[in-house]
């Protein structure tokens, strides 16, 4: 712990002048300040007085016999007049440098540890008054003084150091959070294309159930007209009947209606899907009617909604034509929709969702989406259109439904969303957007 206080350059200075100014008073040529070290002594501080045969950072062993080991030992003055008239000192190891009188005092450290001594040294007899030795206890609480302010310092640059340590690993814990954000931003980004894409993969699925009807009927009709066909064919061989005949021109006319209307039934569906499909999978704007947009959009929910068993209806103003981007529209559609069908009616019954779609006075197009299910709590309101906020977490929800929803009609339709809902009452949610989106649509 000793070895650990550094004394600093200014310090060294400030007590050289200390020393200095010391050896003149006591008319000495040597004032020291001596340093402990372990197993030796060192002279810390020299003053600069002609005959001083002591260098600054000069060591001597201890166990010498030194009048200053004296001092450290004892933790008290030591007075030697004349070491030459002193049989204990006569033979200490300064006395070889002809300093035959010594007054030293000890230096303490706060704690009470010993740092060295201070001293004067002459080569001639000396016999110092009391007012000497009260200066040099002076002069020895100035530089413990000194030594406080040193403690000080080195606990500051202690705690310093423990709070650079501190914010070093602040930095770093700060750059694995950044990482770990950076990581889930990453992931998020990613969660929105596949919600995207999954609301065109419901697409799919619905339309394929759909087309299943009718190329099935199909298909059923054309093997029935081909097994009429060949019985007709063996018939007309062994002489047919009118009646026959007739029945067997009525049943081709039938199937072929039936037919038709299948094959046509598919092809609407097909052209529908086609619409959606290049829709939702660019960011196409085009012009476009909204009945038939949204009648496009209900016609591949159809499965969805008939396996849900409740009841949509879809009351849209008729003439109206957009301008602006169907894929992003049909995509928020969908969404409210779907979540109307999953989370408005749990208890199972019979709900109704609402759709409808006017032009307001201001050329907006208004939308709402309603049903008269169990509402959402008030706690939750501002909530869900937050990514990642879902009440269905692990029975199939992502929380990016109503986050898709948000983010399409604010930055690609550029028109706002909102809710409103009392539980027991239903949810309602209403977007406006420009019926003629703004040129520069805001980039994704
Ligand atoms: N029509 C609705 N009725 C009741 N709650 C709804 C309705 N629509 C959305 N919510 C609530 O909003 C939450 C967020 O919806 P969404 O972002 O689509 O996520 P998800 O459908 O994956 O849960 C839902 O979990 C649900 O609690
Ligand atoms: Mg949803």
């Amino acid at each position: 712990m000793v070895e650990q206080r550094i004394v600093s350059d200014d310090f060294l200075g400030k007590w050289q002048q200390t020393t200095n100014v010391m050896a003149d008073v006591f008319d000495v040529p040597a004032g020291l300040i001596m340093r402990v070290r372990p197993q030796q002594i060192e002279v810390l501080v020299s003053s600069h007085t002609p005959g001083n045969p002591y260098e600054a950072y000069e060591k001597a062993n201890l166990n010498t016999g030194l009048y200053c080991e004296t001092v450290m030992a004892t933790r008290s003055l030591l007075h030697v007049p004349d070491a030459l008239e002193d049989e204990h000192w006569k033979n200490n190891p300064d006395v070889a440098l002809n300093m035959i009188s010594y007054l030293g005092v000890p230096l303490l450290w706060p704690d009470d540890e010993v740092f060295g001594t201070i001293c004067v040294l002459d080569s001639k007899k000396r016999n110092y008054q009391q007012r000497y030795v009260d200066l040099l206890w002076e002069i020895k609480r100035a530089i413990e003084a000194d030594f406080q302010v040193i403690e000080q310092q080195q606990k500051l640059m202690i705690s310093n150091a423990s709070l650079l340590d501190a914010n070093q690993a602040l930095l770093r814990s700060n750059a694995d959070l950044k990482a770990a954000l950076d990581k889930i931003v990453a992931m998020q980004g990613e969660l929105l294309r596949a919600e995207k894409m999954s609301a065109l993969g419901s697409l799919v699925a619905g339309i394929s159930h759909e087309l299943n009807t009718p190329i099935g009927n199909g298909l059923m009709l054309a093997s029935t007209l081909k097994s009429n066909a060949v019985t007709i064919a063996k018939e007309l061989e062994a002489g047919v009947t009118r009646k026959h005949m007739q029945d067997f021109i009525s049943g081709v006319d039938q199937g072929a209606d039936i037919l038709l209307h299948s094959l046509g039934r598919a092809a609407d569906l097909v052209a529908s899907f086609k619409q959606v499909a290049v829709d939702q999978s660019s960011m196409r704007r085009r012009e476009f009617d909204l009945r038939k947009t949204f009648k496009d959009i209900l016609a591949t929910l159809g499965p969805a909604i008939r396996k849900s068993g409740h009841e949509v209806v879809c009351d849209v103003e008729e003439g109206v034509v957009m301008d602006s981007y169907p894929g992003p529209l049909e995509q928020v559609l969908v969404n409210l929709v779907n979540n109307a069908l999953v989370h408005a009616f749990p208890e199972g019954g019979q709900g109704h969702v609402t759709i409808t779609a006017r032009r307001l006075a201001d050329d907006r197009i208004e939308v709402s989406v309603a049903d008269d299910g169990v509402g959402i709590p008030e706690a939750n309101i501002a909530r869900v259109f937050d990514p990642f906020f879902t009440t269905r977490l692990g029975q199939g929800g992502s929380g990016l439904g109503l986050h898709v929803v948000y983010n399409q009609v604010t930055s690609a339709l550029r028109g706002d969303v909102q809710v409103e809902s009392a539980p027991g009452c239903g949810a309602r949610f209403t977007l406006r957007v420009p019926r003629v989106a703004p040129l520069d649509p805001a980039s994704h």
